[in-house]
């Protein structure tokens, strides 16, 4: 950290003062605040001066702008010798702020440093050409490139000693310089290009086509088992229809004559019916199956018949032989 003093008298100016054009945008942006508030512009308007007054605010420019603001100097004083982006002191035509930071030093700041230190000498001192002077200042922000170095209002990255005094030659010559990264990289990407996302298919449509794609398919897969299994239910539902219901188990005559075969009475060790026994069970078979139950031989009388079928919810008449009912 800097220690934030103005300059010496010695190279303080007598006076400052706003140029016309420069007088005419400050009065723009002390317009833009509410009557009362004008001391919201004195951030602006010092940057203004200083880059009027060769990049460093001088103790007459901070007067000057807290005259214009209606405020105390000490309060405008207060603002210019905290913010360390004014420059309190002579600067280089080509003032140099290096990242000392971490980061930075990781990177290689030292060897920078080394290369101001051999060119410009101490810090805060400007080259005898005017050109340079430098200051360490702490992180950028700039950490994914670095080393790196601000020179007046731009940036300069991926820094080494012989790059640096590269550009440092050109801007002393007043040759055009290239701005960002010095190693190549247009950003922050990887050093020797992309190694991440590099299929091509990520990029053109096509990953998403086949994604939709599979999407379809899948669906496709679902409807045709739905179908399927629609289709299988209503063959099943018609062979149902034409297919006659099998015999219920209560059903004896199925039941005897599965199990009621010769082989089966032999299996089981019974002995075989007789021809008598065969013809009486034909005869009954006969009478129980086709004959009405009012022909058959063993069939009810027919008084006892009709009294059922006039009244088959009346029971039988109590017997006369209740002793106690004759007293
Ligand atoms: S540490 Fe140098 S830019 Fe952040």
């Amino acid at each position: 950290m800097s220690v934030r003093r103005l300059a010496a008298e010695t190279v303080q100016p007598a006076n400052f003062a706003f140029t016309p054009e420069n007088l005419s945008w400050a009065q723009g942006i002390i317009a833009k605040y509410p009557e009362g508030r004008q001391a919201s512009a004195v951030i602006p308007l010092l940057w203004r001066a200083q880059e009027q007054h060769d990049y460093w605010l001088p103790k007459a420019a901070i007067e000057y702008v807290g005259q214009m603001l209606g405020m105390p100097y000490i309060r405008v004083l207060e603002v210019a010798t905290f913010y360390t982006m004014f420059n309190l002191e002579p600067v280089g035509k080509h003032f140099i702020q290096l990242c000392g930071t971490t980061p930075c030093r990781l990177r290689g700041a030292e060897d920078l440093i080394k290369v101001c230190h051999d060119r410009i000498g101490d810090q805060r001192h400007v080259s005898a050409d005017g050109n340079f002077s430098w200051l360490e200042v702490e992180c950028l922000g700039a950490c994914c490139n670095a080393p790196m170095v601000q020179i007046n209002n731009d940036f300069y990255e991926d820094l080494t000693a012989e790059s640096f005094n590269a550009l440092l030659d050109d801007l002393a010559a007043g040759r055009p310089v290239k701005k960002g990264p010095q190693n190549g990289r247009v950003s922050s990407e990887p050093l020797g290009g992309p190694n991440t996302l590099t299929d091509p298919s990520l990029f053109d449509g096509s990953v998403v086509g086949a994604w939709r794609k599979r999407f379809e398919e899948e669906d496709a897969k679902v409807k045709a088992a739905a179908a399927e299994k629609e289709a299988a239910d209503r063959a099943q539902a018609a062979q149902a229809a034409v297919t006659p219901k099998p015999a219920k188990p209560s059903d004896d005559t199925a039941g005897t004559k599965a199990t009621d075969t010769p082989a089966h009475r032999v299996a089981e060790g019974k002995p075989a019916v007789s021809p008598a026994d065969q013809a009486k069970a034909a005869d009954a078979s006969n009478a129980s199956s086709d004959e009405p139950l009012s022909k058959r031989p063993d069939a009810p009388t027919q008084d006892r018949a009709s009294s059922y079928a006039a009244n088959p919810n009346q029971g039988e008449v109590a017997k006369p032989a209740d002793d106690k009912a004759k007293g």
